[in-house]
């Protein structure tokens, strides 16, 4: 059934440039290198690339074709396809909804930093900081500017999805996307003719499969999760985006064009970020989740000079647009989703008015994101406490205790505010105070509060349910139709058959686990 009253996108470049924005997003830019840099380069490569072809594949051609075959959005789709499962689709609006209200603090994060090197670049310094190293430290304790930049970014978000698909989405990523890719290009050449950057590419591209042998565990739930996150899979997003490609459109090639370039967008920025710490941080690789805001900060500051700030300003645009693409695909499946309903209902769809509601309900949901200081808390400063210090599930210290539990793990608070572990067989020492960490990573700060609802829970448990509801109840032969609505035949069907049927349900409770062990480890 056609639905006329809902617009789509003008082509398939088109189509393909949205949906590659919504996967390319911080997940690549950050996520990638930094669980690639802590998991042992080149395994974690390797890993990933078989699960996104096994796993990841599927699960976006199974969306893309629940999108076009219903031309709905999640909750509608899956109403329309099967009234049993109407709460998948609750769940894959629900989902973008909690993604936002982290991802648009960082999105605003990254703005405030572009705009300073664009500035720095004509001399003015507006990091509000001696030496621009310092300036994350200072910045994400302080509120004001944190809920501003979350506000703007959030605005241009707005604005966009009012625009409309054509309007608004198409016309920003088809310039947008293609721009992404020539900065990255310009990024890496220069990354790659300093000195010592080589050290980057061994790491990367090294064949040393070692780590797998070490923690093969601890690598695939990681690769896992970071590749489900970086398709944008489980989300409604592409669901959504779906609903808007074109029954001519050859939806099967479109879907691997989106993963293969989602992938190609991580690993270039993986080259620059590995052969930068190499070059200009003594090859630390392990900067975690401070990477993106720190490291890479420190990188640009050790570059120097103007080609320092100007790389530094490519850099955080770049990711930017990365990030915005992104959001704003989260945005559009949230709106999409009160606009089918409103054309379910015979009413005229408000799609500006919609997407400004929703905006200010992400907006006040972000606020404790932006002003817990990203985990600082009020200890440290923080116009909010983080979960942890509002629950009471901070470091404990380990009272009363007068000897060693030989299976609990203590440790110690050093001068500079970090806990070490207290090696086994050490002698217990009555002057020390010892701390017991009680501390999981959905507690520390409210972002990776909001993840784990969101990356942690809902996207996997929606995706593992669907891929198993196409393999065993409505079968591939669905998927085959779709695809060949466009006159295309199906490649690779008993292929993709048992990826629904047993690898893509498997591989997503690979996800879960790794998801609930990294949170609350489980
Ligand atoms: N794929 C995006 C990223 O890598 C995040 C995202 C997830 C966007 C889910 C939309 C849906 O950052």
């Amino acid at each position: 059934m056609e639905n006329t009253n809902r617009e789509g996108f003008g082509s398939s470049f088109a189509f393909i440039m949205a949906a590659v924005g919504s996967a390319v997003g911080l997940g690549n830019i950050w996520g990638f290198p930094y669980k690639m840099g802590s998991n042992g380069g080149f395994a974690f490569l390797l890993i990933y690339l078989i699960l996104a072809a096994f796993v990841g594949l599927a699960v976006m051609i199974g969306e893309h074709v629940i999108g076009r075959k219903t031309g709905m959005s999640p909750i509608a789709a899956y109403r329309k396809i099967s009234k049993k499962f109407t709460w998948l689709g609750y769940m894959a609006v629900i989902a973008p909804f909690v993604i936002l209200c982290f991802y648009m603090v960082l999105g605003g994060m990254v703005m405030r930093y572009a705009c300073s090197y664009l500035t720095a670049m004509i001399g003015w310094n507006t990091w509000g900081v001696e030496t621009a190293t310092d300036f994350y430290g200072a910045f994400r304790i302080n509120g004001v500017q944190m809920v501003l930049w979350t506000v703007i970014f959030i605005a241009i978000n707005t604005a966009i999805v009012c625009g409309g698909v054509g309007g608004g989405i198409e016309k920003f990523c088809n310039v947008g996307m293609p721009c992404l890719f020539v900065i990255l290009i310009i990024v890496i050449v220069y990354v790659a003719v300093q000195p010592g950057a080589v050290g980057g590419y061994q790491f990367m591209f090294g064949l040393n499969i070692d780590p797998l042998k070490e923690d093969f565990l601890k690598v695939l739930k990681t690769a896992a999760g970071q590749m489900f996150f970086s398709l944008s899979l489980g989300m409604g997003a592409m669901i959504t985006y779906g609903s808007y490609m074109s029954k001519k459109e050859h939806l099967q090639r479109n879907a691997v064009i989106v993963v293969v370039m989602d992938t190609l967008a991580a690993i270039m920025a993986g080259m620059i970020v590995m052969p930068a710490c190499y070059a200009f941080l003594e090859g630390n690789t392990r900067g975690g989740p401070g990477l993106l805001f720190d490291s890479m900060q420190a990188v640009f500051y050790n570059m120097g000079g103007f080609i320092g700030d100007l790389m530094g300003f490519l850099f955080y645009f770049l990711v930017f647009i990365a990030a915005i693409s992104s959001s704003m695909s989260l945005l559009e499946a949230i709106t999409a989703t009160k606009i089918d309903s409103d054309i379910a209902k015979g009413k005229a769809p408000k799609r500006r008015i919609t997407a400004l509601v929703f905006s200010i309900i992400i907006l006040i949901f972000c606020l404790p994101t932006a002003l817990d200081g990203i985990g600082m808390g009020t200890a440290n400063g923080a116009a909010l406490p983080t979960p942890a210090e509002l629950f009471g599930l901070d470091w404990a210290e380990a009272e009363g205790i007068k000897g060693f539990d030989k299976d609990t793990t203590y440790y110690t608070l050093g001068e500079d505010g970090a806990y070490t572990a207290v090696e086994k067989g050490t002698a217990f020492d009555e002057s020390t105070t010892y701390y017991l960490n009680t501390t999981k990573t959905w507690n520390d700060c409210w972002l990776d509060f909001y993840d784990v609802i969101s990356e942690g829970i809902i996207m996997p448990v929606g995706a593992m349910i669907m891929a198993f509801a196409i393999g065993w109840i409505w079968k591939i032969d669905m998927v085959k139709e779709e695809i060949e609505a466009s006159g295309t035949k199906m490649w690779g069907k008993t292929f993709f058959n048992i990826c629904y049927k047993v690898i893509t349900p498997l591989g997503m409770i690979v996800v879960l686990y790794g998801q609930l062990s990294e949170f609350f480890g489980i």
